[in-house]
């Protein structure tokens, strides 16, 4: 097992120096205090509390459902568990859709109740002007671009993105638009590794990739899934690093059967 310890708290200013330097950035998702405590430990850069808390925390079929309030909610315990990594929190469905002043409002309360570094946004050119605003309030600010899964009705499902050359332009375009707007990173999920290297080399900030290959600054992946816990769910992106799913069944079949057969707990388990 390899730990990777950092000595100090993850900033925005040295996830670019990575960028300069082609270190890589290792970032995954978590949703609450306990895991938060393991990743940080083991040295992760950065962790999302993901709107996949939808599908993952709560059930849902789709990110839309979830609400600023529950977003708020996870984020509060994965900060107090995270000492070195930077926490970014995504804002869910509806919350910087509707207006800029709507867009920064919520910002602003996500930033002030959940602790959490920076924020994340779904979408390119179409919600610049809410980014540009939240990053003049000092904010700051991650992009997400290709399969954006809470525009997931419009696209039609989860498949590959930006496959025409009209869509990789325009994914080029948007990378490079918020960039100059200061987006601090940008996740790009599920297009080609081609694109994502085009969009690498483009931008001054670091790219985050999830199914885009390994030419990105970084890799993020959804936590339940790279361990095995969310055992139904295997597209060709992702890497099963263990398989905690079977671990837990296999340790709650041995609690069920101790229970049942009287030998849990023994004496030197009682008062
Ligand atoms: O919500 C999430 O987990 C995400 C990652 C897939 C990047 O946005």
């Amino acid at each position: 097992m390899s730990v990777h310890t950092h000595s100090t708290r993850m900033t925005t200013t040295r996830l670019r120096q990575m960028k300069t330097k082609g270190e890589k950035i290792a970032m995954l998702t978590s949703y609450d205090f306990t895991l938060t405590t393991l990743l940080d430990e083991a040295g992760i850069d950065m962790i999302l509390v993901g709107d996949s808390a939808s599908n993952i925390v709560c059930g849902n079929a789709y990110t839309l459902p979830i609400t600023v309030d529950e977003m708020i909610f996870l984020a509060r315990g994965v900060v107090r568990a995270a000492n070195h990594c930077l926490v970014v929190l995504d804002m869910p469905f509806g919350s910087y859709q509707v207006s800029e002043e709507d867009a920064v409002r919520n910002a602003v309360r996500m930033m002030k109740e959940s602790g959490a570094d920076a924020l994340k946004l779904e979408g390119g050119e179409e919600i610049l002007p809410a980014i540009r605003h939240m990053i003049q309030a000092g904010i700051p600010v991650m992009g997400h671009l290709g399969l954006t899964p809470q525009s997931v009705n419009q696209l039609g499902g989860y498949g590959l993105r930006a496959k025409e050359e009209a869509e990789a332009e325009k994914l080029l375009r948007d990378a490079k638009l918020l960039d100059e707007a200061g987006c601090f990173a940008i996740v790009l999920e599920k297009i080609p590794a081609a694109l994502a290297e085009r969009v690498t080399k483009a931008v001054s900030c670091p790219t985050i990739g999830i199914g885009a290959g390994n030419v990105t600054d970084g890799q993020v992946l959804v936590l339940h899934d790279m361990l095995g816990l969310n055992q139904g769910f295997k597209p060709k992106f992702l890497r099963h690093f263990a398989q905690l799913g079977e671990a837990v069944k296999g340790a709650v079949g041995e609690y069920i059967d101790a229970v049942k057969q009287s030998t849990f707990p023994n004496e030197s388990e009682s008062y």
